[in-house]
């Protein structure tokens, strides 16, 4: 099990506000026709303390910007607002204004290991070249002394005896041999932090626990600080002191990893930890999360992000146009089959793709009295759909339709409850 610090150890990285937006260029057809250029919000606020000797875990679904903030704290991705500190040995400097030598110590002081070691070898290098290559190129050790400190470092990730492995190429390694040497190489100059990011989700079953456990040992015996990335949770369990639960570039819940697994608080913690496939090996099916896929990181659902896939959202959550369409979807899929029925309830709601801007206010269709009742039969299909609770009203548009308007909006901020930090409207502040 891994070490706990101390609460109080100090941060050696620190996330403020950090804000990662990537501004997409569309080609040159969608330029010719006047379309927007989209931003993608990677990272989004984002405000992380990574302890001194903690194993700090991200754990979230594909597309939640886990990597992008992995590689923010290298310097490797734009920041676009607020600020990463690293607090090394020289003083505290911000990691977007770093240049020349503070700049080539944060590349030696924060390392990085990748999902997939094979891509992460260079196959034209054995590999007593690849892991002595950093030491190479930072001038920091030649000669006897590379050999010396490349074999002393293959050793300690068990790629031993180093004789066997050291004139090797990545090819004539197994997946979990290449991960050892990519760990071997992360740590050859002795950083203070690693970022794993995913490190063992490529790799046979079987050898997953023994590298997880090889890195616990390194971190315990070199002095380490690790943020783990993952999308799964059983293996944060087992690795980590604290966890982040990030979603749709936003921290949504963090605190211990004890407290986060006994009583997770926000309901995309506790969706995901419902979908921890069983532990009994013949039924490893992963459920899936409540209510679809994960939305447009480009167009994130305005209020809380979360919302149209929580099942207990409540009328701040941010409901809005877009949320029509899932609903009405649902409804068809669930209509026993008549055909002239379901072409009759879609004329009546007229253009599915104008719900598609994002907007608090919507018209639909263009026959108030029909429009209404159609969505009072949906309604009483499943009452406690919380989208029903969005509506602040409906009422006869002057074009004829049925003008919904929707409650204004929060969007949830991280909150200190009952030991974690969570961003819902559920949970207030304690009292201090
Ligand atoms: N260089 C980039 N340019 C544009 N979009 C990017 C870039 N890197 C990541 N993204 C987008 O940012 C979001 C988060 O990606 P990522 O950090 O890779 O998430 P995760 O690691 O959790 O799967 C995704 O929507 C992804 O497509
Ligand atoms: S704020 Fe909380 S209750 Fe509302 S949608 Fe988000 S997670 Fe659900
Ligand atoms: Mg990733």
């Amino acid at each position: 099990m891994p070490t706990r610090p101390e609460t109080a150890s100090p941060a050696v990285v620190e996330t403020a506000g950090l804000e990662v937006h990537y501004q997409l260029q569309g080609g040159a057809l969608s330029r010719l026709l006047g379309l927007r250029s989209r931003t993608v919000k990677a990272v989004d606020g984002v405000d992380l303390q990574l302890r001194r000797g903690e194993v700090l875990g991200v754990v979230g679904e594909s597309g939640s910007g886990k990597t992008t903030l992995g590689r923010a704290m290298l310097g490797l991705a734009p920041t676009t607002a607020g600020s990463i500190t690293y607090h090394g040995s020289d003083g505290a400097a911000v990691v977007s204004d770093m240049k020349g030598k503070a700049l080539r110590r944060l590349r030696t002081d924060v390392q990085m290991v990748f999902q997939d070691p094979g891509a992460a070898l260079n196959p034209t290098m054995t590999i007593e070249q690849a892991v002595g290559h950093p030491l190479k190129i930072h001038g920091l050790a030649s000669g006897e002394e590379l050999t010396r400190r490349v074999h002393e470092t293959l050793e300690k990730v068990g790629l031993a005896p180093v004789e066997r492995f050291a004139d090797k190429y990545p090819r004539d390694l197994s997946g979990g041999q290449k991960q050892r040497a990519v760990i071997a190489r992360a740590i050859v100059m002795g950083p203070e932090v690693l970022v794993a990011d995913e490190p063992v989700s490529m790799l046979d079953m079987s050898v997953r626990a023994k590298i997880l456990q090889l890195m616990l040992d390194l971190k315990d015996e070199l002095g380490l600080t690790y943020v783990y990335i993952t999308h799964d949770l059983a293996s944060a369990k087992y690795f980590c002191d604290r966890v982040a639960i990030m979603y749709l570039g936003r921290v949504v819940e963090v605190g211990p990893t004890e407290e986060i697994f006994a009583n997770p608080k926000h309901p995309y913690t506790k969706a995901l930890l419902g979908a921890i496939p069983d532990v009994d090996p013949e039924r490893q099916v992963a459920r899936d999360l409540p209510r679809g896929e994960i939305p447009d990181a480009a167009l994130p659902p305005l209020g809380c992000s979360f919302h149209p896939r929580c099942p207990v959202a409540r009328e701040e959550c941010g409901w809005e146009s877009r949320d029509l369409r899932p609903l009405l979807e649902t409804h068809w899929t669930h209509t026993d089959g008549d055909a002239a029925d379901f072409e009759a309830e879609r004329a009546v709601v007229g253009d599915l793709d104008s719900f598609d801007t994002p907007s608090s206010t919507v018209t639909v269709g263009r026959d108030h009295e029909q429009v209404s009742a159609l969505l009072d039969r949906i309604r009483a299909e499943d009452p406690d759909e919380p989208f029903w609770t969005g509506v602040a009203r409906a009422e006869a548009d002057p074009s004829g339709g049925t003008r919904l308007t929707f409650h204004e909006p929060v969007d949830p901020r991280l909150r200190r409850s009952g030991g974690v930090d969570v961003a819902c409207v559920r949970y207030g502040e304690d009292p201090q």
